[in-house]
């Protein structure tokens, strides 16, 4: 499973490039604002830290603006995905895209129906939001028992577009998509810190350091 990080902060994203384990960046119109700069100079910046795909989302609604918009950002750099919503204008666009051979990422997504739909349209990806379905159905799997669907459905049509768990909250839903078996798996920075803690490895590091200073000190 791919891991990418789920931001358009350029720190976080120059931080993570160091780590050498992030394959990816996917950006949506809220990461973007929250950065108070243009999309387009945003991800020019972020092509050059992270060598892989970049999700970068149309602003547009209507299929024939999205497609225009979609070329300008393709241009731009060969590791941009164009990043779409799971609506009719966002289909019939992926369509059209797929057809250019331009990578696309379908995004927010909260059914196997939409992901299979925007698999026939030849998405790349698809981003099925866990954590926003898990807010709406006050559950902590459901998230996870919808990429288990998908990846059952697209497994049984041998579909080839790839699965990006999105909408990552904490290290336990990186870890739902982990044994769903989603493709990629798009996370916030924090979350990525917090994947790498647990307190039995600080506890036991303790224990190691603390025998050898023991050693040495005989
Ligand atoms: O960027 C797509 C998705 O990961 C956003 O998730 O629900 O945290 O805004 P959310």
């Amino acid at each position: 499973m791919k891991l990418f990080i789920d931001t358009a902060n350029l720190a976080a994203i120059r931080e993570v490039s160091g780590w050498g384990i992030i394959e990816g960046v996917t950006t949506n119109p809220s990461l973007i604002a929250l950065e108070g700069r243009g999309l387009v100079e945003v991800i020019n910046e972020i092509t050059k830290w992270i060598h892989g795909p970049i999700s970068a989302e149309v602003k547009e609604d209507v299929a024939e603006a999205m497609v225009e918009e979609a070329f300008t950002y393709a241009r731009m750099h060969p590791d941009i995905v164009i990043k779409v919503p799971m609506t009719l204008e966002g289909i019939k666009t992926t369509k059209i895209l797929s057809k250019h051979h331009i990578k696309t990422n379908v995004t927010l997504v909260f059914s196997v129906a939409q992901a299979m739909m925007a698999a026939k349209a030849g998405a790349t990806y698809v981003s099925p939001f866990m954590g926003r379905l898990d807010d709406a159905t006050n559950t902590q799997d459901a998230g996870y028992r919808l990429l288990e669907d998908i990846r059952y459905a697209f497994d049984m049509y041998d579909i080839e577009t790839q699965i990006i768990a999105a909408s990552i909250r904490h290290p336990m839903h990186a870890e739902q998509a982990m044994l769903a078996g989603a493709d990629v798996a798009t996370i916030p920075y924090q979350v990525l810190c917090d994947m790498l803690e647990h307190p039995l490895t600080k506890k036991g590091l303790a224990i190691f350091r603390e025998a050898q200073e023991k050693n040495t000190s005989k």
